[in-house]
């Protein structure tokens, strides 16, 4: 535990950066110890490029699970999932109560294998073996079996799993709670502004500058934590008399879009498994009758563009139709959403003191941010409260080694494939020979020192040395 006392000109204890859910989480975690707390982050607006406030928000412990993942990787995100969904059962409640709201979980998930992926039956495998081996139950069904399911004609369902021990939540609710709770809280005060960097203040504590006209307040305070997702790499640039030695953050960009007088019956979410380096489609119900659709991932140089390319919506709309339910069409499509998921190049969280003890970090939780959002709070309020604190696996400081790239092209070039030549049950001997010509080309491009576009290649991967990053390169080859 760091001192709280360290003479700073600050009422608060801590700063908390950042108004998605793992900053309102933070927050409100932190002022229930009994710290006094300053949040800085916009309160008001359109939130539009927040990863939190684009989510379906499934807490899915096991159904985020690929049969590509090592039984060591499983093991590990598997246990922080179940974790984080067990303390839903507490943290919903204690929301409802301080603010009112009838916030509620929707129970259970559909997870659906469908000739739309490749080898999904082995995927509904793994996702069973990952419940059970938790002690969850994951049952086995006929695709007819589940309600709100009727994909199109030329992808036929051909297994289920019902998976209780998942839930969805409303995540547009559940900030609204959040925000209510934290405004109602005597230990709070909030800055909604935009922080731009942080600086060492008198007295040895720190500084949150933040955006706009001069008189623009900063907020002072002993500690600070930086929970601004894909925020952290301008915030940083921003902090530069500070060595906080993070690892990069990227930015997964993902649409989704909401639709009204849908004509299917959805008493819970339905899904696929993970598809195309993204977390497949799924269909949300929410309270107020709208469907949720979700999502698409690509990995994004910026978080810059705030509205959906077309062509990212065309493909949400009709792989969901497809995959999950053409009665999809009939229903009005009344917004669309933004979200830049933050992740690290070993996809696991960053959490706890940086470099410097005096900041923080809790981010980089990709596709389970509103999952794990009671999690990283309990773990940064214990950082901030207790000596010592519990170990996990998320620290901040920890080594990352890089994807190697001849790895990568072995491991996923099949995936890339499938976005131009969508499977259809087994993989078909023109989807091999197109993984093997693209696997050659960009290896040889990669490994030519002499060809202009092998410089770019190798710059794009450098910058971004990860799965997701192959589109980027296809797209530079063929540039
Ligand atoms: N886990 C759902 C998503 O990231 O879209």
């Amino acid at each position: 535990m760091l001192p709280t006392d360290t003479g700073a000109d600050t009422r608060a204890d801590v700063a908390v950066v950042g108004t998605g859910v793992i900053g309102l989480a933070t927050a409100w975690e932190a002022a229930r110890r009994g710290l006094r707390v300053h949040l800085v982050g916009p309160c008001s607006g359109a939130h539009q490029g927040q990863a939190s406030r684009a989510a379906g928000a499934m807490l899915a412990p096991f159904s985020e699970v690929a049969a590509s993942d090592s039984p060591e990787r499983v093991a590990l995100e598997v246990g922080e999932r179940v974790a984080a969904r067990n303390l839903y059962d507490a943290w919903l409640p204690s929301l409802r109560e301080a603010t009112g709201r009838p916030l509620a979980l929707t129970p259970g998930m559909w997870v659906v294998a469908t000739t739309g992926g490749r080898g999904d039956a082995r995927e509904l495998d793994a996702i069973a073996d990952a419940a059970l081996g938790h002690g969850h139950v994951a049952e086995r069904h006929d695709p007819g079996e589940v309600p709100g399911l009727s994909p199109a004609r030329s992808c036929t369902a051909h297994g289920a799993l019902w998976l209780p021990g998942e839930a969805t939540v409303d995540s547009g609710e559940l900030m609204a709670a959040l925000t209510d709770a934290l405004h109602a809280h005597a230990h709070v005060e909030w800055t909604d502004a935009e922080a731009t960097g942080l600086r060492p203040s008198d007295g040895g504590g720190l500084t949150v500058t933040c955006a706009g006209a001069p008189g623009t307040p900063e907020v002072a305070a002993p500690r600070v934590v930086l929970a601004v997702g894909v925020g952290l790499t301008d915030l940083v640039a921003g902090s530069g008399e500070l060595d906080l030695a993070l690892p990069p953050m990227l930015a997964g960009k993902g649409v989704s879009a909401l639709l009204r007088d849908v004509p299917v019956e959805l008493p819970a979410a339905v899904r696929t498994p993970m598809r195309d380096f993204a977390c497949g489609m799924h269909l949300v119900p929410r309270a107020d009758g709208t469907v949720y659709l979700g999502a698409t991932n690509r990995l994004s140089p910026s978080a810059a563009v705030r509205f959906p390319l077309v062509m990212e919506l065309a493909d949400l709309l009709r792989e969901a139709g497809e995959e999950l339910s053409t009665k999809l069409y009939e229903g009005q499509l009344v917004g669309t959403r933004v979200g830049y998921r933050p992740f690290t190049l070993d996809h696991l969280p960053l959490v706890g003191p940086t470099a410097d003890p005096r900041v923080l970090i809790a981010s980089g939780t990709y596709r389970n941010g509103m999952l794990l959002a009671p999690r990283l709070a309990e773990m940064i309020a214990d950082h901030l409260t207790l000596d010592p604190v519990a170990a996990h696996p998320f620290d901040p400081t920890r080594p990352i080694t890089p994807h190697a790239l001849p790895e990568t092209l072995e491991r996923w070039l099949p995936e890339l494939v499938d976005l131009f030549l969508p499977p259809s049950g087994t993989p078909t001997p023109m989807q091999g020979v197109l993984a093997d010509l693209l696997h050659q080309s960009l290896r040889g491009l990669a490994a030519d020192g002499d060809h202009p576009r092998g410089a770019e290649v190798r710059r794009t991967w450098q910058q971004a040395p990860v799965p997701e990053a192959l589109w980027s390169l296809l797209v530079t080859y063929l540039r």
